[in-house]
């Protein structure tokens, strides 16, 4: 009989990852939502998880089940349940992940009642979410390390970058929506990453599962350099 041991280079890290998207309620039965599946987040779970990590995997409403040890996984709904359990979480992990695509903007009142259409247009007012990405930032101390992604259609390079060094995060993860290949639902994904220290990292497309390794070796070096 034969063993194959994994490699368990992040035994003993706690790592906190974001994924899937948020849903903002209009009424009982309506809400905001986008179409983020949550596969590169939940790829990224089990990627640490492989390699030793406790994980805590906050998920919003996605299809997907995760039933791996060493993956705890607290299930959200709206972007701002995603940030408590994040708020709460932060400050006991070493490492944290924020790939969900948590909502910009929520209702300013969801309705208690079902809304009955009229006659003419609905107006639903709209206020912004709080960056989750951006107050884990606010909070990072020197031993935690944190990365963002940022997902973008044009001025790619920059916009990455102005996140990266908006939020305080030591990383981010750019994922091109032209790129062939890449994109919501899919199960490929084409990423760049750029690090705090300018540094550059261009990777082809491949399956989500090659694409979290690629992350999760490239945290490892830049915990390392
Ligand atoms: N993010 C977050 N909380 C929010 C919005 C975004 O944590 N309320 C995180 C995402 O999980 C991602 C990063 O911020 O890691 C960038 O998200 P993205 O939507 O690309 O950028 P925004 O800063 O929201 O800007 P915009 O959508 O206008 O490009
Ligand atoms: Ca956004």
């Amino acid at each position: 009989q034969q063993f194959f041991f994994e490699q368990a280079d992040f035994s003993g890290s706690r790592v906190l990852i974001t994924a899937g998207p948020t849903y903002e309620a209009i009424d009982p039965v309506r809400f905001i939502g986008n179409h983020s599946s949550g596969k590169m987040g939940i790829a990224l779970a089990e990627e640490f998880a492989k390699r030793g990590a406790l994980v805590e995997l906050v998920l919003g409403p996605s299809a997907q089940t995760v039933q791996t040890a060493n993956i705890h996984v607290t299930r959200v709904t709206s972007a701002e349940e995603m940030f408590n359990a994040c708020a709460t979480m932060f400050s006991s992990c070493q490492i944290a992940v924020m790939s969900a695509a948590v909502a910009d903007y929520t209702p300013v009142v969801t309705a208690d009642e079902k809304i009955k259409k009229a006659d003419g247009n609905l107006h639903v007012e709209l206020k912004r979410t709080k960056d989750i990405l951006a107050s884990l930032g606010a909070l990072k101390t020197k031993e935690q390390l944190l990365v963002g992604f940022a997902l973008e259609t044009q001025n790619e390079k920059a916009y990455a970058l102005q996140k990266l060094e908006a939020k305080n995060a030591d990383m981010i993860v750019l994922n091109s929506l032209n790129d062939q290949g890449a994109g919501f639902g899919k199960d490929t994904n084409k990423i760049t990453i750029f690090d705090k220290n300018k540094q550059e990292y261009t990777f082809p497309v491949k399956s989500k599962r090659e694409v979290a390794k690629d992350i999760v070796d490239t945290i490892k070096h830049l915990i390392h350099v």
